[in-house]
């Protein structure tokens, strides 16, 4: 932090909020809100002086609420910048009764009341997300009492109390007494690796954690009796068993179960665990006189407001996966790329990670930036969307569809032809699906050719086939999956590829109709799982249209299925194929000629032609 501090091309703005982020890779523009600090901090010299006036007294965040702070503080010792920072919300002197005692004592006159919240526009060529993760709030787990007794505290209470910076000085006293525990307890995956409360997930780091944590209790109180109560032990990395192995040689009792009740005996005051030891097989009771709960580590704002996260993954366009962590463009090969070309993520916002980890990433993500800042160019997929203005409408649909904000509406309420920044295009296709007026072409994805592969499929024996579409990420690979894996399933599906399910057209699937399928398949990655987003869920919106209009035509709607499959479900691919195949059968040739006959006038495969009349154009319309 200090190096990034002195760093003469490196601007630290601290105490900021990233207000807006437009454009695309290469040439973002970035608005960052810079909040009044109140406190020059070029000139600040940390003496600390205004401080030791300020009579307004409130928790220290950073300690854990475990000490206190005045209104003007220092945030933690190696704050860079080094410089004292005015808290305006508790601070008097914003209240009708103005306080202004440290304006009195600092004497370089560094502090100015009137400053005000500054707007700054950067232009940028790439953005590292790198906003890391919170801990979990263990109240849900009223069994282990941390809302019930001051002895009971989360590991990041732990970590204050027992470091030299921390409110007792790196002196580990129980926070009820200031005494010194005796007998420290330690309860494992506390919200981590749960169904029902907290998250499903591992949180990666807090097997080690209470290990260093258990190592440093043994070294500095070395008649102190530990007991860690664990589901199992995960030390994968280099040393780490090492070190569980050298904790358990200090002595540490590790008991394989998780305590079913914390309560505390009212004489002694002592807590007193009741634990099931599954190795032993018995029932145990353990008295302690503090207990540590290594909490879970969750997704930044999952245990309160979301609105911070919010604004961030709309102004960059980012998504998530189930679990919360933001979704990277590929999880083996694009590790630390968003699917938005151009931004990158370091450290927790992608997943719970440990220091090392964190650096690792984000030693990947700056030369993943550096080398689109180097390269002075940046190679996009031959995957775009391209306007035919002569069919457009401007009826403003297609920008609205798209994930990435890559088509730009300049003025939302006049006609005008939208902008396409092809930089910025993913190629997904939602906004050709949508587009009523067939006036995008996807490249490589055209209507055409996809209407192609349909006719070819239906060509011989139709009643044989089930037409699907599939997903380039995970339907299809679901095949391959399936393929790979020697799991049979029935011939009649034939798969038409498209980069995402958001391509697949309404009038493809009637196409497809038209032309005699006696059943089709739309198949896409997970809702969570989308590489473009959320683009999937224009699919399903598209789908349940078309469901819709079935019924209305007295066509069957069970037809037309939609699947959900991942790259990873081959078994739940071939599962789904076996599946198509048996409903197959239900369809006869009546039916598919039934279907013909109904659709043949309608003419819903046809794209909606443009209205007559002068048309506006005032956009710019790239070529
Ligand atoms: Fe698979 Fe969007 S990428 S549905």
């Amino acid at each position: 932090m200090m190096d990034a501090g002195r760093h003469p091309r490196i601007e630290l703005l601290v105490n900021s909020e990233v207000e807006d982020v437009t454009g695309f890779v290469g040439n973002y523009r970035a608005t960052v809100r810079r909040r009044a600090q109140y406190v020059d901090a070029s000139e600040c010299t940390s003496c600390g002086d205004c401080g030791d006036v300020c009579p307004v007294v409130v928790p220290d965040e950073y300690q854990q609420g475990l000490s206190s702070r005045r209104a003007i503080y220092l945030p933690f010792p190696q704050a860079v910048p080094s410089s004292y920072y005015l808290d305006a919300d508790s601070c008097l002197g914003f209240n009708p009764i103005a306080c202004g005692k440290c304006l009195e004592v600092c004497d370089k006159k560094c502090i100015d009341f009137d400053v005000q919240d500054e707007l700054l526009d950067f232009e940028v060529g790439t953005v590292v997300v790198a906003t890391g993760m919170e801990p979990y709030d263990p109240r849900p787990y009223d069994e282990y009492g941390y809302a019930r007794f001051d002895d009971v505290v989360t590991a990041m209470e732990f970590e204050r109390l027992i470091c030299a910076g921390g409110p007792s000085a790196g002196e580990l006293v129980r926070p009820s007494d200031g005494e010194v525990p005796r007998r420290v307890g330690f309860i494992q995956c506390v919200g981590s690796r749960s169904t029902t409360r907290g998250v499903p997930y591992c949180s990666n780091i807090c097997c080690m954690n209470t290990i260093k944590q258990t190592l440093q209790i043994a070294e500095h109180y070395p008649e102190s009796q530990q007991s860690v109560f664990y589901i199992d032990i995960r030390t994968f990395g280099k040393g780490f068993e090492d070190l569980y192995r050298r904790s358990r040689e200090e002595g540490v009792n590790y008991v394989r179960g998780l305590p079913g009740s914390v309560e505390q005996d009212p004489e002694t005051g002592e807590l007193v665990v009741q634990v099931e030891n599954t190795l032993a097989g018995r029932r145990e009771e353990h008295r302690l006189d503090m207990l540590v709960l290594a909490t879970a580590l969750v997704p930044r704002k999952l245990n309160g407001d979301a609105n911070g996260r919010r604004h961030i993954d709309e102004v960059l366009s980012l998504s998530h996966t189930s679990d919360g962590f933001v979704m990277e463009a590929h999880p083996k090969l694009k590790p630390v790329d968003a699917p938005t070309r151009g931004v990158y993520f370091a450290g927790c916002v992608e997943a719970p990670k440990d220091v090392k980890d964190s650096v690792t990433q984000a030693g990947a993500a700056a030369s993943r930036a550096g080398n689109v800042l180097a390269a002075g160019q940046v190679r996009i997929e031959a995957i775009t969307a391209e306007l035919v203005a002569d069919l457009c409408a401007q009826c403003k649909i297609c920008a609205e569809v798209c994930p990435f904000n890559a088509i730009v509406q300049a003025d939302k309420k006049a006609n005008v032809y939208p902008d396409f920044i092809e930089a910025a295009c993913a190629g997904c296709g939602t906004c050709a699906a949508e587009c009523p007026f067939d006036a995008i072409t996807m490249r490589h994805f055209e209507d055409a050719q996809i209407e192609a592969q349909i006719d070819a499929v239906l060509a011989t024996d139709p009643m044989e086939k089930i037409v699907a579409f599939a997903c380039n990420w995970c339907s299809y690979a679901g095949g391959d999956n399936a393929g790979t894996s020697r799991l049979q399933y029935p011939p009649a599906i034939r798969l038409i590829r498209t980069m995402c399910s958001g391509r697949v057209d309404q009038r493809f699937i009637w196409h497809a109709f038209e032309q005699g399928a006696p059943m089709v398949l739309v198949s896409g990655c997970h809702f969570s799982d989308c590489h473009y987003i959320d683009a999937v869920t224009w699919t399903q919106r598209r789908v349940e249209k078309v469901w819709t209009k079935m019924e209305k035509l007295g066509i069957r709607p069970e037809r037309l299925q939609l699947e959900w499959i991942s790259a990873a479900e081959g078994q739940k691919f071939a599962r789904v194929m076996r599946e198509l195949d048996e409903m197959l059968r239900t369809v006869t040739a009546e039916e598919v000629a039934d279907t013909m006959r109904i659709l043949e006038p309608k003419k819903l495969s046809q794209p909606k032609v443009v209205a007559a009349g002068p048309k506006a154009v005032t956009a710019a319309v790239p070529a």
